[in-house]
């Protein structure tokens, strides 16, 4: 499959099987996100893989911040994308958090392309110091959210039809 068709193909899967990747089927996939641009080579980024029990630590993390315990359990893994700010770094911040999303992205239209359904959450619990602390961030770090994967439904929505309308993102100045 091209790329192309692999970008136009991907979706995101609200609701997805028990089944997971391993953590050895895991490790191509981000060895090839690795490779993302990154200006600096400063690898402003690192993943954490929460499965069983981490995700209920993660519940009863969202529960004590008013949020539902339930949540983390809607994939058997979660993959925390977190920023790590180098702050000696003179590459700005926001250039930083813009490969720890890129990696986020290509995380997610890999593992789609391999069978897998992902979907990318986030919501106000993302930047809570409870939450933040049950993932041990440190100090120049930050979360940009879960990616919440499984097994793709037998009965999967049919694949979507995209529109595509170039003349609405790309123009001349
Ligand atoms: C950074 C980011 C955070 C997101 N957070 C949520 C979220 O918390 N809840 C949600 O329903 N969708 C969230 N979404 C949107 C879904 O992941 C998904 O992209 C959207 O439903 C569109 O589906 P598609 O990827 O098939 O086009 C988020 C997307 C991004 C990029």
């Amino acid at each position: 499959m091209s790329a192309l068709d692999a970008v136009l193909r991907r979706q995101s899967y609200p609701q997805v099987t028990a089944e997971a990747p391993t953590h050895a089927e895991l490790a191509p996939i981000v060895e090839a996100a690795a490779t993302i641009a990154d200006h600096g080579s400063l690898k402003p980024w690192r993943l954490i893989e929460l499965r069983g029990d981490d995700r209920v630590r993660l519940g009863t993390a969202f529960a004590k911040e008013g949020g539902s315990a339930d949540k983390p359990l809607r994939a058997p893994l979660l993959i925390a994308v977190v920023a790590v700010n180098r702050s000696r770094s003179k590459i700005p911040e926001w250039e930083q958090d813009a490969v720890a999303s890129g990696v986020a992205y290509m995380l997610s239209l890999m593992l789609d392309d391999a069978g897998w359904g992902v979907f990318w959450r986030t919501g106000e619990l993302t930047r809570h110091k409870r939450v933040a602390k049950m993932h041990g961030l440190g100090k120049h770090e930050k979360l940009m959210g879960w990616l919440y994967v499984g097994g793709k439904p037998e009965k999967s929505k049919a694949p979507r039809k995209r529109k595509l309308r170039v003349e609405s993102y790309l123009s001349a100045p």
